[in-house]
């Protein structure tokens, strides 16, 4: 029943492409102070059971309302997440131990603030892994001055609200935006925007040394293979791809180094990892399989002062029904290389359809000064038609 739900409504998306027009906005900066996201802190120096303590208090009836909509709702058009939610009980809290330190007892702490049984926790930070549609950009100024930015698009197809003519998942998502500054010995060692109570990394950035965005990699087998392997022991030399972007962080003292780790850490699921660092030249995205990287593109290879990735291969053609590469691009190009700002990427990520009914934050990011800003987004259908994704 769903199912013919999606198809239909695929059907008259696909059949009306045409009222969706392609916007390059300019006056969208700066965004009022009610979409600015709150930062938290995660300190380092507490044991990991601590660490998320106070973050999950403050963001407990959110947790607990998007975990319960996975369970009901979501499970009806997934298979796979049928799948998992049969295992909650039985596989996923034992999967808590099996994960590299400190990932296991960073879930069971905030298992124990929230009240939400881990394997549940388990779920939730699995999930994030899954559903992320998104846009990236880098780009660098005349000055040779790199900055990155990214639009997170997430929860395509998982329950559309015929009333409200949103996502329910999107809707649920956006309360729990946050920005973590992870902090050792009173540091910022590195920063992240999150979701309160996910422990993996999506957007994070070693402020003076890179930053990364995460895009999710369709239309490859391989997306759950690795998740079941990792479930039923059959293969655990494999990062998860959100917690490799965690270890690098954590490890990672050089953009070089960055960029190496995670063209060949052995993944669990595909993916494009985009990275930026603070010197001139700093770009690229790696498009990763699980085994190893199928390209590498650096900023500057088609003689373009900028790199778009939205979630296909940046040599292919992308599919007619979700092309956010054209008019990216073409956005970019119209800005041209005298505005590389927060503000113009701003901007651009404000424009339909970079922006759409999916994207639920624009994250904004300057490695050479560590300068990390993150706002909430809406597409509205009173200001212009919106694309459902
Ligand atoms: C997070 O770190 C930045 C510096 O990188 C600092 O300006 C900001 O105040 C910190 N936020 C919190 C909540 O500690
Ligand atoms: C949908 O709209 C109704 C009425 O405007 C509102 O009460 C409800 O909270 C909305 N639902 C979501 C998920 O935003
Ligand atoms: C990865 O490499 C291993 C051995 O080199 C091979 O057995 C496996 O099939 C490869 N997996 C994928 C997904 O390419």
């Amino acid at each position: 029943m769903a199912i013919l739900r999606i198809f239909l409504f695929l059907f008259v998306i696909i059949s009306s492409q045409g009222i969706f027009g392609e916007q390059c906005l300019n006056d969208q900066w700066p965004p009022k102070a009610d979409r600015v996201v709150p930062t938290h802190v995660v300190n380092l120096d507490l044991p990991a059971t601590e660490r998320w303590k106070e973050i999950s208090t403050i963001y407990k009836s959110e947790i607990i309302d998007l975990v319960d909509y996975i369970k009901k709702f979501v499970v009806e058009i997934s298979p796979e997440l049928q799948f998992l939610i049969s295992l909650v009980d039985t596989k996923l809290p034992a999967m808590a131990d099996t994960l590299p330190a400190p990932y296991g007892d960073e879930m069971k702490g905030i298992s124990q603030a929230t009240g939400v049984p881990l394997g549940e926790i388990v779920l939730y930070n699995i999930f994030y892994e899954i559903f992320t549609m998104c846009t990236s950009i880098v780009a660098q100024d005349k000055n040779g001055n790199v900055i990155h930015g990214r639009n997170l698009d997430f929860g395509l197809f998982l329950g559309w609200d015929m009333l409200n003519n949103t996502w329910t998942l999107s809707e649920k998502l956006r309360p729990l935006i946050t920005q973590v500054n992870f902090t050792q010995n009173g540091q910022v060692i590195f920063k992240t925007t999150s979701f309160a109570g996910y422990i993996g990394v999506i957007t994070g950035m070693r402020p003076g040394v890179f930053s990364i965005s995460m895009n999710e990699r369709y239309g490859l087998k391989g997306g759950y293979i690795g998740l079941i392997e990792w479930i039923f022991n059959i293969n655990r030399k494999q990062s998860f791809v959100t917690f490799a972007m965690r270890d690098m962080l954590t490890t990672s003292e050089t953009y070089d180094q960055a960029v190496k780790y995670l063209a060949e850490v052995k993944l669990t699921a595909p993916c494009y990892y985009i990275l930026a660092g603070p010197k001139p030249g700093d770009g690229v995205i790696v498009t990763r399989s699980r085994n190893g990287s199928d390209d590498i593109k650096p900023l500057g290879k088609d003689n373009l002062w900028f790199l778009v990735e939205t979630n296909y291969d940046n040599w292919k053609k992308p599919p007619f029904y979700d092309d956010r590469v054209t008019p990216c691009i073409k956005c970019m190009k119209t800005k041209g290389q005298n505005q590389v700002t927060f503000e113009s990427l701003f901007n651009v990520f404000s424009s339909r359809p970079m922006l759409n009914k999916l994207t639920v934050y624009t994250a904004l990011m300057e490695p050479a000064t560590g300068r990390l800003e993150s706002y909430w987004q809406y597409c509205r259908d009173e200001d212009a038609p919106c694309v459902p994704w």
